[in-house]
């Protein structure tokens, strides 16, 4: 399956080393103003960027919308945004075909599709698809905006470096966007960007988390039971590839505290119904409290590492040691920043649009 949503329905499409890759998005309400450069920047931003903690494969995606946005505003059309892929080299991915990579797509497709699948770069499993649900999100942030919901996905760890200060949305907004792994603490940003590169030199590679933060989301929005904000972000989140977990407010320190200790109290606050703590992340029941909705993402160290490893031929059925040459980001986790912030933003508008929201 290959599109999500029900009101607000986004469908990716290409694959790594083909011509393009990008998204399809219906549902989005006729005269929303949509401005291409927004979607840009949050393209560039998932871009790889420069230094030893990314990847080199230096490809700046160059956003063309096909259809459904005129004159920067929405149709009512379907809309279509692609990136055409310019900076990629296939030659390496052949062996690939009978020697599956540890920790890639590679072997469940080969069986799943009879060998008939895209390896190249991984085809249509790789984190190079994520620019479609970047371009998909950003325009469903846009129409969000406008009613004062606001995303901030930021790092808060990368290998065994945390993120360790709470620091307030809009200090942690500026200053997340402005550094190259998207934390909110100039200090720590230091510290993961060299653990990255120790990694790299190591020929290993690290994972990390990221924190998610979404604010002015009214209280009630998201459907009881299979439609629940956490059901509906989860799904989307594990899309991403290398998502290994996601976790709302308190997550799986739940387990371990008492009732007393998690349940958020109500208050009144400037007229208000809030609550004094938000261990249930802003979504009770699969609905919006009003508080602000928390989730974390977990990612796995990336999969490609310069170290030789085993693997198996298929077709001899013997073991290969086997050496991954291409192209990788030692970390994954500052690029997947803004892939989950703009991903959440197509949920919560799929989940409005339903609720009778906007
Ligand atoms: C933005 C982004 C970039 C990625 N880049 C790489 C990469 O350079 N090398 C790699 O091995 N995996 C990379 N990945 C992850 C792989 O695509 C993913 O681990 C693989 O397709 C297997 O899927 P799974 O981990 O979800 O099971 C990236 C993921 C994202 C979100």
């Amino acid at each position: 399956m290959n599109e999500f949503g029900t009101k607000y329905r986004v469908g990716i499409f290409g694959s790594s080393h083909g011509p393009c890759v990008g998204a399809k998005a219906e549902g989005c309400p006729a005269g929303s103003k949509i401005s291409e450069a927004i979607i840009q920047a949050e393209l560039d931003r998932r871009s790889p960027g420069k230094g030893a903690h990314t990847t080199p494969r230096a490809e700046r995606d160059r956003l063309e919308v096909i259809s459904g946005i005129v004159e920067g505003k929405a149709t009512g059309a379907t809309i279509v945004g692609l990136v055409r892929n310019k900076d990629f080299d296939s030659s390496v991915y052949d062996s690939f075909k009978r020697v599956p990579r540890p920790g890639h797509a590679d072997y469940p497709a080969m069986v799943k599709y009879k060998g008939h699948h895209d390896h190249r770069g991984g085809g249509q499993f790789s984190g190079r698809m994520t620019a479609g649900l970047v371009i998909a999100g950003a325009i469903a942030r846009q129409v969000l905006d406008k009613q004062g919901v606001r995303f901030l996905a930021q790092s808060i760890q990368i290998g065994s470096v945390r993120m360790e200060k709470v620091v307030p949305f809009s200090i942690a907004e500026k200053v997340a966007r402005a550094n190259a792994v998207g934390c909110a603490d100039r200090d720590t940003a230091e510290c993961m960007k060299d653990e990255i590169v120790r990694a790299h030199e190591d020929k290993d590679s690290v994972g990390g988390i990221v924190k998610c933060t979404i604010l002015g989301v009214p209280a009630g929005v998201g459907e009881p039971f299979f439609g629940s904000i956490e059901s509906d972000v989860s799904a989307m989140m594990f899309s991403i590839p290398g998502v290994k977990g996601v976790e709302f407010g308190s997550g799986f320190a739940a387990a371990s505290m008492k009732g007393s200790e998690h349940n958020d109290p109500y208050t009144i606050r400037g007229g208000k119904v809030v609550t004094k703590t938000n261990n249930a992340g802003g979504v009770l029941g699969g609905l919006a409290t009003g508080m602000p909705i928390e989730f974390k993402v977990a990612f796995k160290p990336t999969s490609s590492i310069s170290r030789p490893q085993m693997s198996v031929d298929v077709v001899k059925k013997v073991p290969v040691e086997l050496e991954v040459k291409g192209r990788h980001d030692p970390c994954i986790v500052p690029r997947a920043v803004p892939v989950v912030e703009n991903c959440a933003a197509s949920v919560i508008l799929d989940l409005m649009l339903q609720g009778g929201f906007l």
